[in-house]
């Protein structure tokens, strides 16, 4: 009980080299667990509609947000929601957050600046700036709200991504054995997403909507999208789960990236170098402005976040 799940398989991970995939127990269930970067993608890309259970079985009722999520749902409700998401995350509704994330980019810019104009020596943990600038995208995408995260560091949405990274001491134990034995889902009760989360997310969209409706609001975006599904209007509890669904989701998986990202990019000067002429030569060229469509033929990047070279 001294390793964390992540060290275990992270061990059997290494220990094999030269396998695609090696066959494991997970308490008393055999699994695979695949190695082979090309069978990951067949698996999470290609064939995923083949793929889509997962073992965690959480009760709707207790946990909307997680409960309700693709992730969770199985066969034909997974077939629904995942109908739904897919259609939130079209090329059109993420060219109009595309915007937003330009923005994001413009004030870490201006935080770094600041800072280092302040203190040549200034120097922030990968994660910690990772997290202000994802949750800065987070909350203007997800909530469409000025999220605040460079300046404030008690910010709405900082608080409540804190608040779903450290869970209570019993609500761990009761997720580590939900991940163990699945099983036992059904009758722990355990919410994933800590219910004062779910309250405070739900109240933000209450607000949201009022706001919006006071001043006549209409701004075309992810927020607004939402509020109708197939010409079917979608009420709070609705949203709630779409827009939690955004934030669990999004939030720590592309932070923790990103934070690895800027971490190898320090340690590997070469790779930082070649991305910034491949930058530098893009603004020059398009005078400074990032459309979403220029924005794609930035190979290196892409390739950059895909780990594609191989110091990376
Ligand atoms: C670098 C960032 C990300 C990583 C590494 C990542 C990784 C993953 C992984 C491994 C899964 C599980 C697939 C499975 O069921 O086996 C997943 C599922 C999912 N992710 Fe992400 N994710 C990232 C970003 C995001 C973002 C930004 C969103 C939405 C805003 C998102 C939404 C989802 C959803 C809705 C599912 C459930 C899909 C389904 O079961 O149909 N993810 N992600």
């Amino acid at each position: 009980m001294k390793k964390s799940p992540n060290d275990i398989y992270g061990n059997i991970y290494r220990t094999f080299p030269d396998y695609p995939y090696v066959g494991v127990y997970i308490v008393n269930r055999p699994g695979l667990l695949i190695r082979d970067p090309e069978l990951i993608k067949s698996v999470v890309q290609q064939n995923f509609s083949h793929f889509h259970n997962n073992d965690l079985i959480v009760d709707e009722k207790v946990d909307p947000i997680f409960g309700k999520n693709p992730f969770t749902s199985r066969d034909e409700l997974w077939k629904q929601r995942r109908a739904v998401h897919t259609r939130q995350f079209s090329s059109g509704k993420l060219k109009s957050m595309f915007n937003s994330v330009v923005q994001g980019g413009d004030r870490l810019t201006k935080y770094v600046t600041t800072e280092m104009n302040a203190n040549p020596k200034f120097t922030t943990e990968a994660n910690e700036l990772a997290s202000k600038y994802i949750l800065y995208n987070v909350g203007i995408c997800a909530l469409g709200i000025d999220p605040m995260t460079f300046e404030d560091d008690n910010a709405e949405v900082r608080v409540i991504a804190r608040d779903i990274l450290q869970p209570t001491f019993y609500n761990a134990i009761m997720q580590f054995l939900m991940f163990m034995l699945p099983s036992l889902g059904k009758f722990l009760s355990v919410s994933i997403v800590p219910p004062k989360v779910t309250q405070r997310l739900k109240s933000l969209i209450q607000e949201q909507l009022q706001y919006r409706e006071q001043h006549k609001i209409v701004r075309n975006d992810f927020f607004e999208s939402i509020q109708e599904y197939k010409g079917e209007k979608f009420g709070v509890e609705e949203m709630l789960v779409q827009i939690g669904s955004f934030f669990i989701d999004g939030y720590v998986t592309s932070s923790t990236a990103l934070s690895f990202i800027l971490y190898e990019l320090a340690v590997n000067l070469d790779i930082q170098k070649r991305l910034a002429e491949e930058i530098d030569e893009f603004l020059a060229k398009h005078k400074g402005e990032v459309t979403y469509e220029v924005f794609q033929s930035l190979s290196y990047l892409n390739g950059v976040f895909l780990g594609k070279y191989h110091n990376i």
